[in-house]
């Protein structure tokens, strides 16, 4: 971190909350609180909270939360730092001057740095492209159909055939080997000493939804291999969070994706006017990436390769986007292999069309699985049509389930009913008593069950923040200490030297962790769904269990990590024991 926790925290405190978050999601006030549709999952009634007297924000059904800084980490993709500066900016409070010396570069974050150098790079490459030494790259790309406007927007560049070419240049800047070399821009062997890792390719900078350059594709221009060279993951190049073209296609405005495999597929619909057009980084499509569209879009079209491989990417990829509230629909590519080479020979207007014949994903797969039947024999159409009940049981909504049994009997000429009876017929041989579905992290993960005591941790936090007396009661007889979760122990003692000092400030405390997961573990913290408890008799009850529950579970884990030779130890833990009798007998009084 680099800016002083005073000033950090000045930034905050100039910032309200409510403000802030208003910008982008519609709240309503309710309570104490405000409401509105979370803005990081799909949902349909409001659970996402903001608190003006708090200064943080939490969602119950996908447990995002933090203060103000988190939710432009999450929603802006901003580093720590970056939110800090946007709404110092927007607030008009004047940080302390970085200064581009080479100790303020080697001050400011990693991740900050990263993106400088990368950013730095890609310049470069462009520069190169558009030079007299890059003309094989430029002959290249227009001979693939790319316009200048194209290769502008997206960025396009080339790495030349001088092998350390990059390096000298960044040196140049100023940054440091090490940082080039955490950027994933140059190697070294004991041959060649340090070389560039991309030489003489043209070069595809892939940029965040900020726009920011967070890696790169590297083409080669003929026919060796490896056809595309990317960027190892780094700091700031997380290849299941990011999707190629998405700084772009976040604001086509059109309700629905195109997903396809290549960068070049990309940039060719774009070219075509399909803005929407976006590809996940050389790697299979992962939940992450699910969760990541799922923030723009509920329906996405897949474009990918008409060969074997394509087909199996998107088998793969349907349930993955179901899972995250995404229907799917296939665009079918013959006789053409890529988006690419279909916009090259047939043009706009046709690929529109096979937007519109595109198939629903689970008739898709449906048609696919057929072939892996004998179709023609009796066995063999019974054997496929057990398969489909089973998995049309994956469709727990029984309208949408239903539906599909309906779409199914009129493709495969089945009884309606008959198909019905399999389905149930396969429910309960599956066993139809699945699980409850959990309420589900951001990147679509069910939640893990909790450990209770952990869960009562949390209330007592939640009530402590809540309810001043109630941080006195609770603290006379919970120590920091007695909290066993590792961040659950950190939160608490920042928390009680606050109260201490006679401030509780819960949104100050966030400002202890740079990482968006850290702001949403410390948030939840703070944020405990409670029971409504209607009688203070209730309440009382509650809190004295989670009270017991905490103090019994902290002598538990210290008991069996106590060495056993330590008898002071021993001794005080059975005092300890003795007193939780106590606590039961307790009078806890709410006035
Ligand atoms: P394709 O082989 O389908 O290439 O790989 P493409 O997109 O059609 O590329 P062109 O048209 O030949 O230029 C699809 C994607 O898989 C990743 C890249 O992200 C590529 O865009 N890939 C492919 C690699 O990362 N490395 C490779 O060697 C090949
Ligand atoms: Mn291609």
């Amino acid at each position: 971190m680099y800016y002083s926790e005073d000033v950090i925290e000045e930034v905050r405190m100039k910032n309200d909350i409510v403000d802030v978050i208003s910008g982008y999601v519609k709240l309503q006030k309710k309570g104490s609180s405000y409401f509105g549709l979370c803005p990081f999952h799909n949902e349909k009634s409001p659970s996402f909270s903001v608190s003006r007297q708090k200064q943080m924000y939490y969602c119950f059904g996908c447990g995002a939360g933090g203060n103000v800084f988190t939710f432009l980490m999450e929603y802006e993709n901003f580093t720590f730092v970056e939110a800090v500066e946007y709404l110092a900016e927007r607030s008009g409070v004047e940080l302390p001057k970085a200064e581009y010396s080479k100790e303020a570069k080697e001050r400011a974050g990693l991740k900050a740095r990263l993106l400088e150098i990368n950013k730095a790079a890609a310049q470069y490459f462009y520069v190169q492209l558009k030079s007299e030494r890059g003309k094989a790259g430029y002959t290249y790309l227009r001979e693939r159909c790319l316009s200048d406007e194209t290769i502008r927007a997206f960025g396009l560049g080339y790495s030349n055939k001088y092998s350390d070419d990059l390096y000298k240049y960044l040196k140049s800047k100023g940054y440091q080997e090490d940082m080039i070399r955490q950027a994933g821009l140059i190697s070294t062997d004991e041959k060649h000493g340090v070389y560039d890792k991309f030489w003489n390719r043209v070069m595809f900078p892939i940029m965040d939804v900020n726009s920011r350059v967070i890696g790169f594709g590297g083409r080669v221009m003929g026919d060796a291999k490896p056809k595309y060279l990317n960027s190892p993951e780094t700091p700031v190049f997380d290849k299941s969070r990011n999707l190629y073209g998405l700084n772009r296609a976040r604001s086509s405005r059109k309700p629905y994706f195109l997903l396809c495999e290549g960068y070049m597929d990309v940039i060719a619909m774009h070219q075509a006017g399909f803005t929407q057009a976006v590809a996940s980084l050389g790697t299979a499509l992962t939940s992450g990436h699910a969760a990541l569209i799922r923030r723009y879009v509920q329906e996405v079209y897949l474009t990918y390769d008409s060969d074997g491989a394509g087909t199996k990417a998107a088998l793969r990829a349907v349930p993955i986007l179901k899972e995250a509230g995404i229907s799917a629909k296939v665009i079918r590519m013959d006789p053409y292999k890529d988006p690419d080479e279909f916009i090259k020979n047939l043009g706009a207007e046709e690929f529109e069309k096979r937007i519109a014949e595109a198939k629903n994903g689970f008739m898709f797969t449906l048609e696919t699985l057929e072939r892996e039947y004998h179709m023609d024999s009796p066995e063999g159409k019974t054997a496929f049509f057990q398969e489909t009940a089973r998995r049309l049981l994956d469709f727990r909504d029984e309208l949408e389930r239903n539906n599909y049994i309906e779409a199914i009997a009129k493709a495969y000429r089945v009884s309606e009913g008959s198909l019905k009876k399999l389905v149930s017929k396969m429910a309960v041989q599956e066993g139809m008593a699945r699980p409850a579905e959990r309420p589900r992290t951001a990147e679509g993960k069910p939640l893990k069950k909790e450990d209770g005591s952990l869960t009562a941790q949390k209330v007592l936090l939640t009530w402590m923040i809540d309810d001043r007396n109630l941080f006195g009661l609770i603290s006379r007889h919970i120590r920091p200490e007695d909290f066993t979760g590792q961040q659950y122990r950190t939160v608490a003692g920042l928390l009680y030297a606050q109260y201490e000092a006679g401030e509780l400030n819960p949104a100050k405390i966030i400002n202890h962790f740079t990482e968006e997961e850290e702001h949403r573990e410390a948030a939840a913290l703070f944020n405990t769904r409670i029971r409504r408890l209607s009688t203070p008799e209730e309440k009382v009850r509650a809190i004295k269990d989670s009270l017991l529950r905490v103090k019994s579970n902290s002598i538990d884990v210290r008991m069996k990590n106590l060495d056993p030779t330590d008898m002071a130890g021993l001794q005080h833990l059975m005092e300890e024991k003795r007193q939780l009798g106590e606590l039961e007998k307790l009078h806890i009084s709410l006035e």
